[in-house]
């Protein structure tokens, strides 16, 4: 997401209308992105309350998805003029994201070292995986704390 992120600067003081798709398009797709993350991320989750049993093989596998899943690049999925203040009842990404790109980039960057962090000791056993997950968790929490509206 390092990437990705730097280029949504880019993106954000862009012209509008260098995109394509039309911005519920856009909503749409970067819902599905969200939702991809956090298909991946209840596998963990589930693994790391014991709702699931720990295996090694889906965790890291799980985890190099998120790594993927981090390394898209997002830059098209947030192009202006598809905040939840354009699009009332499509998104719940809030207009500060346009307003505060420095901050939603701090926020992406903690997520993606977090995804690193987790690859490293994701096929390490239980007690490796747990705080990593949390660690994860709360830098999802983080940006949708901030940049997420919690309705539509
Ligand atoms: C850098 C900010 C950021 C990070 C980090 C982040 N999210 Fe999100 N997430 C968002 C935003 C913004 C939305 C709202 C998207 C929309 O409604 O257009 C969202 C939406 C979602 C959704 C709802 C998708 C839908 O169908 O509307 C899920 C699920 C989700 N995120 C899970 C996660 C999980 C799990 C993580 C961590 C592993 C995570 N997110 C990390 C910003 C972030």
């Amino acid at each position: 997401m390092r990437k990705l992120l730097i280029s949504t600067v880019i993106a954000a003081t862009a012209a509008t209308g260098a995109f394509a798709q039309s911005p519920s398009d856009t909503a749409k797709a970067r819902r599905a992105f969200f939702t991809l993350v956090g298909f991946e991320m209840s596998t963990l989750g589930g693994m790391a309350q014991g709702k699931i049993d720990y295996d090694a093989e889906l965790a890291s596998q799980t985890a190099q998805d998120l790594m993927t899943l981090g390394g898209y690049t997002i830059t098209d999925l947030f192009a202006p003029g598809t905040s939840n203040d354009d699009l009332m009842g499509e998104t719940r990404a809030e207009a500060a994201i346009w307003e505060d790109m420095d901050g939603f980039q701090e926020k992406g960057m903690a997520f993606y070292e977090a995804v690193v962090a987790l690859n490293e000791v994701a096929g390490d056993g239980l007690d490796a995986l747990r705080p990593a997950v949390g660690q994860l968790g709360g830098t999802c929490k983080a940006c949708h704390d901030d940049y997420r509206a919690s309705d539509f």
